[in-house]
């Protein structure tokens, strides 16, 4: 039987879950403003800084009394300066269900070597956040990007805790629900929902957050990079846009950019429902065909940004060289480029589905992985 190619093709065939797709319409003449060539102690260098952490918290909706500061190394230098300033005041709860929460729980437990529980659920289910102790420090990923397994909603938090809360939120910010009051701190990078650079990093804070800060001091030495006190007391100007070190305002710039691109598409509830419906696009696709499911098991922790996929059809025999197969047809044809799962999370593909992919583009892209899967069953049946 031939298989017939769509005549369509995707507008923008850019579907990486990170760096992830720049907001539609970019062009580099859109970053004209950036002060280059100014330091970024100079008024314009501040000033640029502190709407980035301003127009952040706006659209984010994070709680005027907690701290935002823009940091080195992406959400990996958040994360990192999170885990070496505050662990080790109490025990911890090491929680992982994809391959990014398993690098924090190697970091906690073989690098800080602290006293920690470890909770981990294999890749497409999730840890039962009601079985936790959040009398202990708490480390979890939101959005387990290499499963597709977000957490559904921070109601398993206590309101009274004793331990902090630490989330890597960094393929959810902009796309979820962050539940603030439940989050003592909250990383991400500027490459994932907005599609912005890498190398920069958010890290936000709560008040009790900052309270450990003032009052604890780990017993490891802290590089520069990862210091936030001097003197038992929180260094106030990392959160008011004085950077530990130099950022690049070419990067700043081209946040600022996508924040005001994020307001013009309504903000945080936009940019969720731009997400929810390119999701969505991608979860009636599945339903409609036996040969394709979502990773993620229960439909209730669905990710609406990393949408991970797996192929059930009984006559693949070798699911890794199958899927691997399929992701090369579609980047050869140019219809979908970056989709093959993550190197250690079970064969598929992976869907970048954040609020600057247009939901057209999905439409478009989706006959092609039908017709790619129709083209890798046919060459299987060939070769058998
Ligand atoms: C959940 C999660 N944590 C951390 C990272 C690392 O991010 P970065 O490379 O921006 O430091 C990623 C990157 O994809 C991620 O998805």
């Amino acid at each position: 039987m031939a298989i017939t190619a769509p005549a369509t093709r995707p507008a923008n065939p850019r579907f990486s879950s990170g760096p992830c797709a720049k907001i539609p319409g970019f062009e580099l003449t859109m970053l004209a403003d950036a002060a280059l060539g100014r330091s970024h102690r100079a008024k314009i260098g501040k000033d640029k800084l502190k709407a980035a952490i301003e127009t952040t918290r706006d659209i984010l909706g994070v709680p005027a009394d907690y701290r935002i500061g823009i940091v080195p190394a992406s959400d990996t230098g958040a994360v990192e300066m999170a885990l070496w300033s505050l662990l080790g005041a109490r025990k911890a709860t090491m929680v992982a269900w994809e391959s990014f929460g398993a690098g924090w729980v190697t970091d906690v437990v073989k690098q800080l070597k602290i006293d920690a529980e470890v909770k981990t659920a294999e890749y497409g289910e999730i840890v039962d956040f009601a079985t936790l102790d959040f009398d202990t420090d708490v480390v979890f990923t939101w959005n387990g990007t290499t499963s597709g397994v977000r957490l559904p909603n921070g109601d398993a938090i206590p309101a009274d805790r004793a331990g902090l809360t630490i989330c890597d939120a960094t393929s959810a910010a902009f796309a979820q629900d962050l539940p603030f009051d439940k989050l003592d701190v909250v990383t991400f990078s500027w490459q994932k929902v907005l599609g912005g650079e890498a190398a920069h990093g958010i890290l936000i804070l709560s008040p009790r957050a900052v309270e450990r800060l003032e009052t604890y001091t780990p017993a490891w030495p802290l590089p520069k990079i990862f210091r936030m006190t001097k003197g038992g007391k929180l260094i106030e100007g990392i959160f008011v846009g004085e950077t530990i070190n130099t950022p690049s305002m070419l990067c700043v710039e081209d946040y600022l950019v996508a924040l005001d691109w994020a307001k013009s598409v309504g903000g945080l509830k936009g940019l969720q429902d731009r997400a929810n419906a390119n999701a969505q696009a991608i979860w009636d696709f599945c339903a409609a065909r036996d040969w394709i499911d979502n990773l993620a098991v229960d439909p209730a922790t669905r990710s609406n940004t990393s949408v991970c996929l797996k192929f059930t059809d009984p006559r693949i025999t070798d699911g890794a060289v199958f899927a691997k197969a399929v992701q090369k047809r579609l980047e050869a044809e140019g219809v979908a480029l970056d989709v093959g799962a993550y190197r250690d999370a079970p064969a598929g593909l992976r869907i970048w589905c954040g609020g600057t992919i247009e939901t057209s583009d999905i439409e478009a892209m989706l006959p092609w992985l039908e017709y790619a899967f129709e083209a890798e069953i046919a060459a299987l049946a060939e070769t058998a």
